[in-house]
This record gives C-alpha cells, structure tokens and sequence, in this order.
C-alpha cells in the first residue's frame, strides 16, 4: 500500500538526502551533479506557495515525490522559459503560460513502485486546489514515461527540442490549465 503524504518545506529540506536517494534511483544522474542538485531543490523549498507531496510506504518509507511552486521573475527556470516561450510563440503566450503558474519542478517514482499509477495521483493531487491559472514544466524531450504520463494528463507541448542555457539535451516544456482535467 502506497499512500501520499503533504509535506512542508522543513521537513522537505531535513529529508533531502531520501528525497535525492528516490532522485537518483529514478534518474540515474552523473555522480558529479547530486551535490549541485541537492542545493538547487534545498533553494526550491524557499519558493512562493512551495507545495511537495511524498509517496511513502506503509512504514513511512519514501518512494515517491513531486513537487512544485509558483513561478515569478528572478527564478532561473521561471526566466529561461519565459523567454525562450516569448522568443518562439509571442510575449501573449509567455504571459498566459507563465505569467501566474504552478512550476512542477520534479516528480520521480523509485524503478521498484513506478507503472502502478504513483506517478499519475502525485501530479494530479499536488495541482489539486491549486490557485494558479496553469501548471507547467519540463522533462527531457524523449518518448519516456513520463512524456507518456503527462501528455495523458492534458499536458500540451509548449516548445519541443529546447536547450536550456550550459545544457546539451534537449527538453520539452509542457503546460496545461489548472484545474486539470481528470483531476
Ligand atoms: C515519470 C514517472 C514519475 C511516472 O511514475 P509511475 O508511477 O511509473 O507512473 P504511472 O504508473 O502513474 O503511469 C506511468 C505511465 O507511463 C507508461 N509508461 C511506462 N513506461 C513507459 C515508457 N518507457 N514509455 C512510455 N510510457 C511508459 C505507463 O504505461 C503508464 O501509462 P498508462 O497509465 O497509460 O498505462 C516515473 O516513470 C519516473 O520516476 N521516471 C523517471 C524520472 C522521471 O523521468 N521523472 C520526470 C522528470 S520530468
């Protein structure tokens, strides 16, 4: 029995190494980048109306996480993707994609629980009652699994084949209208 717990930024932070054990057992990242990764989501937890759920275990073991926050200028991502949106579809579409959204920053099932729809109730319930016009965010530009999910969600490409700035894969940036659809 896998069930879904919310969990506050404190307790985000004080629980980052399960949270990156879950990471890179779902992502298998070069070594070298878990250090860097572990400060950049530790900053992530600062954010506006930071929102992260985990998937645990019926002994409270995390599996599972998704989290997200909302979008405002200052933050790399939320500035890179604005503009990278306004340079391919138009300022109106960066501002009605962008301009009040829920930035799904990650969302990773450990290999051992994924295909038993983990993945599927932790994006739909961290958007859930959200206040944000839309929810939006990026995966690698392959026909992965979460490609799979996200599309059979309602989420929409934005842009395809995007390089984020110093990265070389290249990466779909994804939205949909909150509330979603089947959530
Ligand atoms: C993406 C991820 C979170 C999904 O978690 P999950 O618990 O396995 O997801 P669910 O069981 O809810 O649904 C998975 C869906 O993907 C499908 N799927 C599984 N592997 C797939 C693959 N290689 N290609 C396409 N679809 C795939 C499943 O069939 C299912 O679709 P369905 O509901 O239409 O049958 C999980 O696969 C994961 O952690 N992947 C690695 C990390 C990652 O890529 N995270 C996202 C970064 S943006």
């Amino acid at each position: 029995m896998i069930g879904l717990r919310r969990v506050g930024p404190d307790e985000f932070v004080s629980r980052l190494d399960s949270v990156l054990d879950i990471y890179t057992a779902a992502m298998a990242p070069p070594v070298d980048q878990l250090s860097g990764r572990k400060a950049i989501m530790g900053n992530h937890a600062a954010h506006p109306g930071f929102t992260c759920l985990f998937a645990e275990l019926a002994d409270g073991t995390p599996v599972g996480l998704a989290y997200g926050f909302h979008g405002v200028p200052g933050q790399w991502w939320h500035d890179v993707v604005h503009q990278a949106v306004a340079e391919r579809r138009g300022e109106t579409s960066a501002r009605d994609w962008l301009g009040d959204a829920l930035e799904l920053a990650e969302v990773h099932v450990h290999p051992d629980h994924q295909g038993k729809g983990v993945g599927r109730a932790l994006v739909l319930n961290v958007c859930e009652g959200r206040p944000e016009r839309t929810v939006v965010l990026s995966t690698r530009d392959l026909p992965t699994a979460a490609r799979h999910l996200y599309r059979n969600i309602g989420f929409v490409d934005l842009l395809t084949a995007f390089v984020f700035p110093g990265g070389y894969e290249r990466y779909a940036i994804a939205g949909a209208m909150l509330p979603l659809p089947s959530g």
